[in-house]
């Protein structure tokens, strides 16, 4: 259910206003709170900036989160200038060497290392980057202020029983560009020695997204167990496993929620089997998904072959979520009552409506064949879900129309 802040602003906002995201800030805070109340006290929460990296979500979070993982040199200049102070733990395929050495100068606190071309890459960096290292231009504050630098590897551990089955995305467990194949882990070991810059504190894993809270424990579970037998096996004190992010949502319920509780017991359970080792997570959906709406108003609603269209402002140049995944974005009707033109209102009444964008493309589509009890031109329509992978991961440009507005509320 839409938020009342949200919803008193949504009819506020007259119809050049509009479309707009609206982002309720103060619900955020709650739920953040909440899921850090849920979690075992020891574990430590990052939050991926990749979901939603707006500022006032970043600094929303800040009290209920360790740090954040960012996957490109741009979130780490971005999240480290909006939240200030807080630790960020650098992920993702190809970095370059550019943004290794900025990374470095900035002190970004761990790195989740991808390759063992990226960990070479690192570590020359890293040395290039010592105060007595030649040919350096920027220097390396490093985690701890001694110019060493804290490594995760970031694992593709194979999954067995089918431990992936629920994944909307699977990023890992199969041939994938991410992260090292276990042998692969294994094979960069050498490089992290006594006189080198790196340290390697622990394993990074981020193998699907979609799970639910049990195959989200037994994911960490196999995880955090295949970390404790390589550091046993060659001796190597880790002390740090990052289980990843992926906390499933479900799109066709928005009121249901990712089951923090009782991932919160699984982990706890996880954490006393694995003294020494501290586990951290990075969700991004799950965390801020239900705090944004996109909310716009029905321009045209017409009839095409039996069926009804409801032709919106905006569209998936805006909120591209649902044409990558494929479903139907969750909406709220907002009736407006005035009409004040000579012509009969355009509605549909007691039918499937499909709600498209204004884009000369098919594909535009927000929701298709969702039942309506009444939808009219003029109406105003409030999309849930919106606070994740949502505008930024849109293609604004394509057609020039006119941006959303962004309202950030919080009371
Ligand atoms: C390495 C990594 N960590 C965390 C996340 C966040 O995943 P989610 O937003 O599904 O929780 C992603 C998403 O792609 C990722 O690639």
């Amino acid at each position: 259910m839409i938020t009342t802040p949200v919803e008193t602003l949504a009819m506020a906002l007259t119809g050049d206003d509009l479309p707009a995201y609206v982002y309720d800030l103060a619900a955020l805070r709650t739920y953040a709170q909440a899921v850090r109340a849920a979690l075992p006290p020891g574990l430590e929460l990052y939050y991926a900036a990749k979901a939603n990296p707006a500022p006032p979500v970043l600094q929303a979070l800040a009290p209920h989160v360790t740090g954040y993982e960012v996957a490109s040199g741009g979130e780490v200049e971005h999240v480290r200038a909006a939240v200030p102070g807080m630790p960020l733990a650098f992920g993702g395929p190809g970095k370059t060497e550019g943004e290794l050495r900025r990374a470095l100068a900035l002190g970004v606190e761990r790195f989740h290392v991808e390759s063992e071309q990226e960990l070479r890459l690192l570590a020359e960096a890293a040395e290039n980057a010592r105060p007595s290292g030649t040919g350096g231009t920027e220097t390396a504050k490093g985690a701890s202020g001694t110019g060493e630098v804290a490594v995760l590897l970031r694992v593709n551990l194979p999954l067995d029983g089918g431990a992936l089955g629920g994944a909307a995305l699977a990023m890992g467990g199969r041939p994938s560009p991410f992260g090292l194949d276990p042998e692969a882990v294994e094979r960069c070991l050498p490089l992290f020695t006594r006189e080198g810059p790196l340290r390697l504190r622990g394993i990074h894993a981020h193998l699907a997204s979609g799970l639910d809270a049990p195959a989200q424990v037994a994911m960490a579970a196999r995880i955090a167990d295949w970390t404790r037998k390589l550091s046993e096996r060659h001796g190597l004190g880790l002390t740090e496993v990052n289980v990843g992010g992926g906390m499933g949502v479900d799109y066709a319920h928005p009121d249901r929620r990712f089951d923090w509780a009782a991932y919160g017991a699984g982990m706890a359970d996880l954490a006393l089997r694995h003294p020494g080792l501290t586990l951290r997570i990075e969700p991004g959906r799950a965390l801020t998904v239900h705090c944004g709406w996109y909310v716009t108003e029905v321009l045209d609603l017409k009839h095409s072959g039996g069926e009804a269209f409801a032709v919106l402002r905006g569209g998936t140049h805006h909120l591209r979520t649902p044409a990558t995944k494929q479903h139907d974005q969750p909406f709220q009707v907002l009736p407006v009552d005035t009409w004040t033109r000579p012509w009969a209102r355009p509605a549909a009444r007691e039918e499937p409506v499909t709600l498209v964008g204004q884009l000369c493309t098919p594909k535009d589509v927000l929701a298709r064949r969702v039942p309506v009890t009444e939808l009219r031109a003029g109406d105003r329509v409030a999309f849930a879900m919106a606070g994740a992978y949502a505008w930024n991961i849109s293609h604004h440009d394509f057609l020039m129309h006119p941006q959303p507005g962004f309202h950030y509320l919080d009371e």
